[in-house]
């Protein structure tokens, strides 16, 4: 019999280390990803995507202004791209909404409703909104759509992450 045999108590004492080590590390690894994630995300927050939408072509007219950012999920990363109904108000200050509707989440329209022009207008379930983007009220959607924070940046706008705002 050779020296080098394994023995039997032996074999069992590495496979139960290993067995144990790797139960260990899928025991903390989520512990330790869900402690550090929050700090990665504070990081994030607050950031600008550049669009193509140069502001001083912006009028008092609502134009749909799209615009792609990559989005990392764990390893994974993708380009998720969104849009916002952006304006100039009376005043000359930049109105950015989401066209997300309030209701069951389909795309408002700008001025698309013969019926009620000038108004924002969702196909889905005749959801409305006044320019502001202030729900009708008499219509599915209960809360204004959400505004988006904006900045230029070399003529450029950018937009970060649309916020809702209080019901009406
Ligand atoms: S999803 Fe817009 S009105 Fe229903």
């Amino acid at each position: 019999m050779s020296k080098d045999r394994v023995s039997r108590r032996q074999f069992l004492s590495y496979t139960l280390t290993g067995v144990g080590g790797f139960m260990a590390a899928g025991i903390l690894m989520p512990m330790v990803r869900f402690a550090v994630d929050p700090v990665l995300k504070a990081e994030a927050a607050g950031e600008f995507v550049a669009t193509k939408q140069k502001v001083a072509d912006l009028t008092n007219e609502p134009v749909r202004v799209d615009f792609t950012y990559k989005q990392k999920d764990a390893w994974y990363e993708s380009d998720v791209t969104e849009s916002a109904w952006v304006y100039k108000d009376d005043a000359g200050k930049i109105v950015a909404l989401s066209p997300v509707c309030k209701h069951l989440g389909c795309t408002v329209n700008w001025n698309s409703d013969k019926e009620h022009p000038e108004q924002f207008f969702c196909p889905c379930h005749y959801g409305r909104y006044t320019k502001d983007g202030t729900n009708v009220p008499g219509t599915p959607p209960l809360a204004p759509l959400d505004v988006y924070p904006f900045k230029e940046k070399d003529g450029y706008l950018y937009l970060g992450k649309a916020k809702p705002r209080k019901e009406a």
